[in-house]
């Protein structure tokens, strides 16, 4: 059996809606507070799409600037993975709505559910198809409109998430963003956790699901909390043993941007200076699996990411679900 072939980032690319909501401008309709969601969650405001943008025109967004930044087209495509919690709808995918329009015609596309962690496992994915010879170029997505997932009346949950959409291409030629090594994880005792109850096979669409606002996201808050900080600290440990690396190599962590608290346990875990880690919530807020694409996407293109640094990406969320992943750049 030939050695897998090693697999790099080869464009990075993100795009997240025109509009801006506020702290302030949701303390105008929720019992919530600017004080409140900011020194509870890092928050300032977040990226609200557009009534008629779904998951597909913020994910083919980012997948444009990606192709571009590869220098890549979308004919030349071998697979097409969308990592997304908002689908546009149940089924198509969305990963084939975007294939289509960047005919990406000889490319195989599906859509990849681990809600907060799917870039992670996206990207995994996606470098092992290369590794294992099965396709040259791949493009990962992850594309989220959290907004319409939300109960704007539920102060807990509807203050922490937003929309937006990161890509990266994956080729087996790309000089950066070698993937060094991946740790992905589950645990499914952990479903009650974070969620949305109805809309599924389990309890379809009813008058009563609806009424009962079960289609919104439902989480336990201080659980999932605690959960993060604890994986964060694992999973990235995990990955850089596997990649051979003592933790002190670590130069850039890119985590999931769920609490400002949550990322900085990591520095501490990691003994990290802020400096060392990409930090987008004060920005964004919680954009589900797009938040470690935009966030890499916005550090290549601000000249943090230097090459030969080693790079950690980590996701954790619904499922449970978590996911890590070393890179050198
Ligand atoms: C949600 C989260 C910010 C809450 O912070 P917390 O410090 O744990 O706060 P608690 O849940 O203990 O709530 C404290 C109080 O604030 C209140 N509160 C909750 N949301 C509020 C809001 N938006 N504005 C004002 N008060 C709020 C609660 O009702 C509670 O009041 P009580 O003490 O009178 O009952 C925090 O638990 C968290 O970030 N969890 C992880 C969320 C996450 O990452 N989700 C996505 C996973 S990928």
């Amino acid at each position: 059996m030939s050695a897998p072939r090693r697999v790099g980032i080869a464009g990075v690319g993100y795009y997240v809606p025109e509009r801006v909501v506020s702290n302030a401008d949701l303390a105008q309709s929720l019992d919530t507070s600017d004080e409140w969601i900011r020194s509870r969650t890092g928050i300032r405001e977040r990226r609200i799409a557009a009534a008629d943008q779904a998951a597909s025109d913020l994910g083919l967004a980012a997948a444009r600037q990606a192709l571009a930044d590869a220098g890549v087209a979308g004919e030349s495509l071998d697979l097409v993975i969308v990592a997304t919690a908002s689908p546009d709808m149940v089924f198509p995918s969305t990963a084939c709505l975007i294939q289509n329009q960047l005919g990406a015609v000889k490319a195989g596309a599906f859509d990849l559910t681990a809600v907060c962690s799917g870039f992670s496992y996206a990207l995994t994915t996606g470098a092992q198809a290369i590794a294992a010879g099965e396709a040259e170029r791949v493009l990962v997505v992850a594309a989220e409109k959290f907004s319409g997932l939300l109960d704007w009346t539920d102060r807990a949950t509807a203050v922490l998430m937003g929309d937006g959409a990161g890509a990266v291409v994956l080729t087996s030629d790309a000089p950066r963003g070698e993937i060094l090594a991946s740790v992905l994880g589950a645990d499914g005792t952990g479903i009650e956790q974070l969620g949305i109850p109805a809309g599924g096979s389990a309890q379809p669409a009813t008058h009563a699901t609806v009424e009962q606002r079960l289609h919104f996201m439902k989480m336990n808050g201080p659980e999932i909390y605690k959960f993060g900080v604890r994986i964060i600290g694992e999973s990235v440990a995990q990955a850089l043993a596997k990649a051979g690396l003592p933790e002190s190599a670590l130069d850039l962590l890119i985590p999931h941007q769920a609490n400002i608290r949550i990322i900085q346990s990591a520095a501490k875990r990691f003994n990290l200076s802020m400096d060392k880690i990409v930090v987008n919530i004060d920005r964004y807020s919680n954009t589900s699996a797009a938040s470690i694409p935009i966030a890499l996407a916005e550090a290549k293109q601000s000249g943090r990411l230097q090459p030969g640094m080693i790079v950690a990406t980590v996701g954790f969320g619904a499922g449970l679900t978590w996911g890590a992943n070393i890179l050198r750049w």
